[in-house]
Parts: C-alpha cells; structure tokens; sequence
C-alpha cells in the first residue's frame, strides 16, 4: 500500500503503549498520509488528547466529544478513512469489537468504518494467552477486511517476558507498505470514485486536472481467426476504469478507446468501443491531438492472423498453422507522431510550415508493461524504445501471496531516472500514481 496520501484513522485504547502510537502517527505522516485520531477514555489518561490533536493538527475524537468537533464524529471519521488501524488494541476493545459493543469512540469507528482495518494488539503475556482474547482475535481474523498484527514475544512493560508487546512503529508502518489492503480478499473492488450523477467535476476549477483532456486506452483486443473464433488475452479492464474514475474524479475530461472488457466506466466519461488492435491504433491516432495526456492502459495484441477466413473453419481433424503477423504498435505510433508535430511546431515558427491548429508540445504519453522478470532491465529498454515518459510497470501478484485479485505490484519508470523498487497496491493507488504523474508534467 502506498501511504502517500492516504487517509488514516488511528484508533487508539487504554494500554501503556499508548506513547508508541504518537510515533507511529509522525512516522505515518512522514509517508505522506493524513492522519485523524480516536481514543477511549482510557487511552487518555495515558497521553493526553491534546498531544495527539496537535501531532494531526486535528481534534481527537473523544467520548465527551470537544468543542470542535462535528456532531457524527462517529460517522464522518470512519467514512472519511482509507484505513483504521488501532494501536495498541487492548483487550478490552479487542472484546469489543469480536462481540459487536460500540461504546467508546474506537468501538463505534471500528464497527461503523467500512474500509479495512488493522489492529495491533498489545497486553501482557498472561492476558494475551488468556482463553477469551485469543479467541476474539481468531473471531476478529474472519472478519472480511481486518488484519491481526503478530504481537512479538519479548520483555514487557509489567517487566514479565512474552508475546503481547507491540508490534514497533517502524515495522507497523513497513508491513503496510507491503501489504494489499485496499480491498479486503474476496470482497469486490469498491467503485474507484463514486461521482454523483449531478456534479460534473470537469466544470470544477478548483480541481488540478482541470481544463486538461486525457485519452486512455482500455480493455483488450480480440483478432479475428475465423467469423467465430479470436486471438485475445485476460484484460478485464479493471485498471482502465480506476484510471478514468481517477482522472474524471479530479477535474479531468476522460474520452476512453476500449476494447472488449467485463468493467463499466463511471458516467461522465466518453467511450468509443473497438474490436481490434488496428481498430484502436486508428481510433486512438484520430483523437491524440486534442489530448494532454495519453495512457496507454490496454491490453493489445501484439500479433494478428496473417488471414481472417471468411467463413468458420472447418475441423478437418489435421494440423492446422495459424500464421501470425505483427499489429501496429499503437504506444509507439503516438510517441512518434507527437515528435513529428513538436518538430512541425518548431518549424511553423520559424515560418517553415503552414500548420492552422493548436498544438500541445507539454503532452504526457504514459505506457503500461506486464513483466514476469527481470523488470528493471525489460521495463528500461521498453521505455526507452517506445518513446514515451514513462512506463507503468505492472507485475502479476502470486496467486499463493494470499492477496486478492484487485492488488499489484507495480512501479513507475520514467525516462532517466532508475526504477524503483515495485510497491503493492489496489489499482486505484496505481492510477493515482499515474495521475500525479500527469499532473506533475502538464504543470512543470
Ligand atoms: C498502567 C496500566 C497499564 C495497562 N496496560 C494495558 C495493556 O498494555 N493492554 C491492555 O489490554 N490493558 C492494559 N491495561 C488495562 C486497561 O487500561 C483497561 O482494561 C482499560 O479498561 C482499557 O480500556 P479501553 O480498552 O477502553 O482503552 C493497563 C492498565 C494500567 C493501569
């Protein structure tokens, strides 16, 4: 999971390592995500509300409530996070939440939020082993959506020695960048950016992508054998829809040239169907002028049939060659047609050509790459022969990783810088990458 940006609730309850979560707030932060608290009244008499308002520079969410803040703090603090963690979890709220109470605000969040949630648990070793927590913590490891972190065994607060300690900031914050929280397993991806159908967020001025058009190509494409019979692959499209969600949601005009796929597009975004990959080819070529960012997202063939038949094939029960030709190469075409017209551009001023339209010299082309390895090498010669700024590498997730179908891994290579190393993510945190990436680029 990618923290940059990333709205977090830290709930925090009664135990004596109440302090390690204002470390674990500051080292979140330090990621780049936002961070709002809760506490019981427990918790505070621990370390005090007011050190962890101003560390988030936010009222803390309190029993007794405070002057500040919003009547639903119940509600809105919960919807409004990508994220719950409760640190340290004692317990007390430990039983809570296996039994379904709600009456402290680290209770009410947990049972209202809907996004993941991930507890640390830490309490001495005799209460840790106790039969009723370990069995609310089996309980809480079914709930769809929540993680039990591992207490550590070792030297305790009480001064005994055993699990029950609390996992250390520094490592809470290292397995969230490696775990694939986004979507809890086996849950359906959520709608990348719900948009109500009355709002239009490209009329929005206030939004970064504002007055910027992005072409996205989506889905796969399928190549004709036979009337019945196609060459294709597995793209379902879900990547192409958190980007169009994602550019949409933050002010940008999307158009989408979409092959085949199972994923719907949110309202507001404008869609033209293809077929194949020389369909796409022509149908993105035709619209790449008057976009401002290119993203390449599709699936498409790389080979075609030589010969489509014109009527099905007969199984003749004998061996039968398809022979494959190469499809037009639609992320290099781009990259080469935008360096002519930057070239033409240059010369009209210069009085040399006769060009009539606006031409945009800032355009972003964004690429994307399966790899299976040796993903640095593949994904720096593949940048540097497309042409394009940047490549989003994508990685397949193991299917024994224990991760759900929604995650990847993924990096973002750009042009002469090296490749970083690949983070796992839902496909939303993908698209945001790439979005900022545009962002930055049209801005520079
Ligand atoms: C000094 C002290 C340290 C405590 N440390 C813990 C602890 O680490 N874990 C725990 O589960 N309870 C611990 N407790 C007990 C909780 O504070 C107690 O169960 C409280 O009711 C928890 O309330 P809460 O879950 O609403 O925060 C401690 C109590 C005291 C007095």
């Amino acid at each position: 999971m990618n923290l940059a940006g990333k709205k977090i609730l830290l709930g925090v309850s009664g135990g004596i390592a109440v302090y390690k979560s204002c470390e674990l707030l500051r080292l979140l932060q330090k990621k780049g995500a936002v961070v709002r608290v809760c506490m019981t009244e427990a918790a505070t008499e621990f370390v005090a509300p007011l050190t962890f308002a101003s560390l988030s520079k936010c009222p803390v969410y309190l029993k007794n409530g405070t002057v500040e803040a919003r009547p639903f703090q119940h509600i809105d603090f919960p919807r409004w996070a990508d994220l719950y963690l409760v640190v340290p979890a004692t317990a007390n709220v430990i039983g809570k939440f296996a039994c379904g109470i709600a009456d402290d605000p680290v209770s009410l969040c947990f049972m209202s939020c809907t996004c993941p949630r991930v507890i640390a648990p830490a309490m001495n070793v005799a209460m840790y082993n106790s039969p009723a927590v370990k069995r609310n913590l089996e309980i809480l490891r079914g709930f769809e959506g929540t993680t039990v972190l591992e207490s550590p065994a070792g030297e305790l607060a009480c001064g005994e020695v055993g699990q029950g300690r609390l996992m250390e900031p520094a490592e809470i914050v290292k397995w969230l960048e490696g775990a694939a929280l986004c979507h809890p397993r086996n849950a359906p991806e959520p709608p990348a950016f719900p948009v109500a159908q009355d709002i239009d967020p490209t009329l929005d001025e206030t939004l970064p992508g504002h007055g910027h058009k992005v072409l996205l190509t989506a889905g796969r494409t399928e190549e004709a054998i036979d009337p019945v019979r196609y060459i294709s692959n597995r793209s379902s499209g879900k990547t192409a829809v958190a980007l169009a969600s994602v550019f949409y949601a933050n002010g940008f005009e999307v158009e989408v040239v979409a092959g085949p796929m199972e994923a719907a597009f949110p309202g507001g975004v404008k869609v033209t169907r293809v077929q194949s990959a020389r369909e796409m080819h022509d149908a993105v070529m035709s619209r790449l002028e008057s976009a401002d960012a290119v993203v390449h997202c599709a699936a498409v063939a790389d080979y075609r049939p030589a010969h489509a038949a014109d009527s099905k094939i007969k199984d003749s029960r004998s061996q039968l060659v398809l022979e494959l030709v190469p499809n037009p190469n639609i992320l290099r075409d781009c990259t080469a047609a935008r360096a002519s017209r930057n070239q033409n551009a240059g010369a009209s001023r210069t009085g040399e050509s006769g060009l009539s339209h606006p031409l945009n010299r800032n355009q972003v082309i964004v690429g994307f790459a399966l790899e299976t390895d040796h993903f640095e090498e593949h994904a720096a010669e593949k940048l540097e022969k497309s042409g394009a700024d940047a490549l989003l590498l994508n990685a397949p997730v193991a299917s024994d990783s224990g991760f759900g179908h929604d995650c990847v891994r993924y990096a973002l290579v750009e042009k002469d810088k090296p490749v970083p190393p690949l983070a796992m993510g839902g496909k939303v945190d993908l698209a945001e990458t790439v979005l900022n990436f545009c962002l930055e680029r049209l801005n520079a």
